[in-house]
């Protein structure tokens, strides 16, 4: 019990927002060397938490944690009971992994269930992000029997031993955890640093961060998703590091050869990080966060599900923001509302109605009134149609989708991707 209340007393934080302790140790070897009623006192007693005695916790989350530990520990316990032949130590040490098991699942779903119904979403989601702890919990179940036998040959003093290693554990558990946010803050200022660049875009990468993240979960995705979405949103521009300010900064409607330079800056950002392989995830988020619905982005005029998901989910999030903020082409930002008109309107055509759709259950557009997808209409897959265009110079009639917010014209050419140089444009261009 005594070891249970030091590893409860400092839980780390994880980065999916649960608090990990490694009093599953001593709570397994407790099942073992006293039963059902034992372990459930350990559990019971032993995981109090000092954020709890201190009050942090209301008392239905202190009774809620207490039912998702305690219960499955005497059930735990009593499956280690049934097995026979328990002083052959090989048959313990196989029961003791079984119990603890048993023991950890039934923990993982009690939780998984409350933390749903708090949290009203699904259980199976709650249940994957416990995935990743699950293995490192079980790789404790052979320390927990070995806690057992040591405190029945050596005496209950020897377990005490035990406290070195559960505490280095726990050392690099936060050592994990504080890296991850290192690496998180480096990322930010990173992108921080290329926003600064235009006194207008200042903070834009964060924005976008924040409301693809929230698509992302109306969209019910992994949450390895969400994380490339997180690292993705902060990263999408980062190659307009390498577009020289003469036309990043560029007030007048950029010539042809300076737009494309504007328009290399998702290659030139999957360039940047192509050698940080723990980015891969969000190359290609950021080579094509500026491909459009209908096949008329860049760089390679991908056509709807061509365009990887996440990609689809940044690019709403990315014209959203940049709609909704002041611009010095348009100081006065469009009201959120207008921003949603715009985004149902262009569903098809630049954005993927699906995360359209998915972004009006987030809180961005929260009291908004939705004006719904647009009637059926034919979905012109210029992509496909001007694929053999070179130059993509607008061809007759196969057109431009066109209106006007704000006193600026938003115009999709086909086969040169959004407007110009963006100023005006639906799209974040210039961001
Ligand atoms: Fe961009």
């Amino acid at each position: 019990m005594g070891l249970a209340i030091i590893a409860s007393s400092v839980p780390v934080l994880l980065p999916n927002g649960s608090y990990l302790d490694l009093a599953f140790a001593p709570i397994v070897a407790s099942m073992s060397l006293g039963g059902p009623v034992a372990a459930a006192w350990v559990s019971m007693v032993g995981t109090t938490q000092l954020r709890e005695l201190r009050r942090q916790v209301p008392w239905y989350g202190i009774l809620a944690n207490r039912c998702a530990i305690a219960s499955p520990t005497v059930l735990g316990a009593l499956t280690l009971q049934l097995f026979p032949y328990r002083d052959i130590p090989l048959v313990d040490f196989v029961a003791t992994l079984v119990a603890g098991s048993c023991y950890f699942t039934l923990n993982i779903l009690v939780t998984a269930l409350i933390v749903s119904l708090r949290d009203k979403q699904s259980t199976w989601h709650q249940v994957r992000s416990s995935g990743g702890a699950y293995l490192n919990m079980l790789a404790l179940a052979p320390i927990a029997w070995l806690m057992a036998q040591i405190y029945m040959t050596a005496g209950w003093w020897a377990v005490l031993l035990f406290a070195m290693p559960l505490y280095t554990t726990r050392i690099a558990y936060t050592r994990f955890v504080e890296v991850r946010e290192m690496f998180t803050q480096t990322v930010s200022s990173l992108a921080e640093a290329v926003d600064k660049r235009d006194t207008f875009t200042s903070g834009h990468s964060q924005q976008v961060q924040k409301i693809s993240v929230d698509i992302g979960k109306a969209m019910k995705c992994s949450d390895d998703e969400i994380e490339a979405l997180e690292w993705g949103g902060l990263l999408h521009d980062i190659g307009k590091i390498g577009v020289p300010d003469s036309v990043l900064l560029k007030q007048e409607r950029l010539t042809r050869e300076e737009r494309m330079v504007m328009n290399s800056h998702p290659k030139l950002g999957a360039d940047i990080i192509a050698p940080v392989k723990r980015l891969a995830p969000e190359i290609p988020i950021i080579l094509h966060h500026h491909e459009w619905f209908n096949g008329s982005g860049y760089p390679d005029r991908l056509v709807a599900d061509e365009i990887p998901k996440l990609a689809r989910i940044l690019h709403v999030a990315d014209a959203f923001e940049a709609m909704t903020a002041a611009r010095p082409y348009r100081m006065t930002p469009l009201t959120p509302g207008q921003a949603l008109a715009e985004l149902r309107k262009f569903g098809g055509i630049q954005f993927d109605p699906a995360v359209v759709d998915a972004f009006v259950k987030t809180r961005w557009a929260a009291g908004l009134t939705d004006p719904g997808r647009p009637s059926v209409r034919e979905v012109p897959l210029i992509g496909q149609a001007a694929g053999g265009l070179s130059g993509g110079v607008p061809a007759g009639g196969m057109a431009s989708a066109g209106t006007t917010i704000g006193g600026s014209t938003i115009e999709a050419t086909p086969g040169q991707g959004p407007a110009p140089n963006g100023k005006g444009s639906l799209s974040a261009e210039p961001a």
